[in-house]
């Protein structure tokens, strides 16, 4: 049997989540990041990544003038950077400098990739689709990378947060 609810009631209830951080260069600034939580695989040959970004996210507008993304899934204990990064705007502070957040280039060198982070992928923007409120960014990974050593990934459980998986897989 089912209840009919209001969507929103429903959906508040649809976790757990992953969590990533996306990333994205800024030609006349700081790099940017916020976190993200509407992010999914969307192809494996080539390998693709879909993330959901609301149209007025400073990400979002990085992402659309670059081009170029990076997925950082989240990992075991960036609860806190989560909850910071995801509540103010890179338009109005330096958030990887105000945060002290740790970078690493990446192979292509756009847009850095976070320590602390399970596994990260830089994107080549392929496709933008209009969704409501935000717009689905579809990148194409061009080099992908995992946490050396293994960094757990964190699953977000709707305001509470938890590792998700072991470090390294089962054999
Ligand atoms: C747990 C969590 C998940 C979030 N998921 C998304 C998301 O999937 N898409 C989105 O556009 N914003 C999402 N946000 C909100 C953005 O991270 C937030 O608006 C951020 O401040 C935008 O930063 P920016 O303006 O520097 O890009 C999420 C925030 C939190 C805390």
């Amino acid at each position: 049997m089912f209840k009919q609810v209001p969507a929103a009631e429903a959906l508040a209830g649809k976790y757990p989540e992953w969590l990533v951080f996306v990333t994205a260069a800024n030609p006349d600034g700081p790099p940017n990041f916020m976190p993200a939580g509407w992010c999914m695989v969307c192809s494996s040959e080539p390998p693709m990544l879909a993330v959901a970004l609301g149209h007025g996210r400073h990400t979002a507008a990085l992402v659309q003038r670059t081009g170029e993304f990076a997925i950082n899934f989240c990992g075991e204990g960036q609860h806190d950077l989560i909850t910071r990064s995801g509540t103010v705007s890179g338009r109005d502070v330096n958030k990887l400098e105000v945060l002290r957040v740790a970078t690493a280039p990446g192979k292509l060198g756009f847009a850095p990739l976070i320590s602390g982070c399970a596994r990260a992928f830089e994107c080549k923007l392929r496709h933008v689709y209009p969704s409501g409120d935000h717009n689905i960014f579809v990148g194409e990974v061009v080099a992908a990378h995992i946490a050396e050593p293994a960094v757990s990934n964190l699953v977000n459980f709707g305001g509470w947060y938890s590792a998700a998986t072991p470090a390294t897989p089962r054999s």
